[in-house]
């Protein structure tokens, strides 16, 4: 990835996704993503170094995402990272998961936001003094996060999930509802069909008066509901498994809305950001753009290509933080499974 005037350009990028492999086990076995991980690091970064007509001499930085996560899979990562920086010389540049997803929402690139094709290869980064202090919602399967972002690499968390992750959610109920691995854009596409009313689910945490999220008591909300009807999810009418869908999307979208308003009223914001896999639920993205333009509220949502984890926002969250300074040696780069995006930048500029 590389520095252009007005943004960046990509000039190589692949993704070896194991979702296939996932879908077998209706989920991730950490072993498994490990040892996966291990056979396609070498080759993947051979061909996107290719790819690109890169030579190692060509490199600034390395950035690589060193948590949160999985350990046995992001050390993988990091240890490919720290040996190639030895090897060839280069510094590290650390970045968090959330600060990829983030990043994300900074690009734009009009025509692919309108179809899931490949990610382009050119796009442009706003100008900062426009877009912030922004509020980010960043919504995956391991995260529900607001973050009140005041710039490149400076976050504070304002609001988080109590239990569940959205995308975790999406993906429990997808398999409640026999859908295959990951649920969520399953569900999504079921819920086309459905009707949002037929079911009451709660909107959670309406009244908490605080920002976080929980989505565990919406979770067996959905789990009896399917229960009281039928003993066999087979026997379930697909009419009803739409409803279902729909009516729990909805439930989710309300609440995401919700905290973001209430958020947006304790604080002025410049620009609104969503990221992360569940950026890509089509609902969400057509609420939260009603939201913005009843208030002419300006808004960037993370291109559909880059909603779901890709190298392209650890790239361009790695160039923010290149240019604000942050570059480590090799020893001093170590995989962290658990680790919040505050603490994580706090602890680089102690450092
Ligand atoms: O950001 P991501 O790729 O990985 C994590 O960092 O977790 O997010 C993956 C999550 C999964 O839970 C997946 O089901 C969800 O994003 N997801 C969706 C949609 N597309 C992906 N959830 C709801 N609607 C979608 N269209
Ligand atoms: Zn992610």
């Amino acid at each position: 990835m590389q520095k252009t005037g007005g943004g960046v350009r990509v000039l190589g990028e692949a993704i070896a996704s194991q979702i296939d492999i996932h879908r077998a086990t209706g989920g991730v076995v950490p072993e498994v993503a490990a040892r996966e991980h291990v056979s396609v690091i070498r080759p993947l970064i051979e061909r996107v170094m290719h790819e690109a007509g890169c030579e190692p001499r060509d490199l600034d930085a390395m950035a690589v995402t060193v948590g949160p996560g999985l350990m046995p899979a992001l050390s993988v990562g990091v240890t490919a990272a720290r040996t190639l920086a030895y090897v060839w010389d280069k510094p590290i540049v650390p970045v968090h998961h959330i600060e990829g997803h983030i990043a994300s929402a900074l690009l734009s690139a009009e025509e692919s936001t309108k179809t899931k094709a490949q990610i382009p290869n050119n796009f442009k980064v706003p100008n900062p003094k426009q877009v912030f202090p922004a509020l980010a919602l960043i919504v995956s399967g391991g995260h529900t996060l607001l973050i009140r972002v005041s710039g490149h690499v400076q976050y504070k968390v304002i609001g988080s999930t109590r239990d569940d992750a959205v995308g975790e959610v999406f993906d429990k109920v997808g398999r409640m509802l026999g859908l295959p691995y990951p649920g969520g854009p399953h569900v999504s596409q079921l819920a086309q069909q459905g009707d949002a009313a037929a079911f009451p689910f709660p909107r959670p945490m309406l009244a908490s008066g605080d920002l976080n999220f929980s989505y565990s008591g919406l979770k067996t909300s959905v789990y009896y509901a399917i229960r009281r009807r039928q003993q066999a999810l087979s026997e379930l009418p697909r009419q009803v498994k739409a409803d279902i869908a729909a009516s729990f999307q909805a439930a989710v979208v309300d609440s995401l809305l919700a905290k973001l308003e209430a958020a947006s009223r304790q604080d002025e914001y410049a620009t609104i950001l969503l990221a992360g896999g569940v950026a890509a639920n089509r609902l969400l993205r057509q609420r939260l753009g009603e939201f913005a333009s009843a208030r002419s509220q300006k808004l960037q949502i993370a291109p559909l290509p880059l909603c779901g984890d890709n190298a392209v926002m650890i790239g361009l969250a790695g160039l923010f933080a290149f240019a604000a300074g942050r570059l480590k040696v090799w020893t001093s780069t170590d995989a962290r499974a658990r680790v919040s995006i505050e603490d994580f930048t706090e602890a680089l500029t102690q450092s």
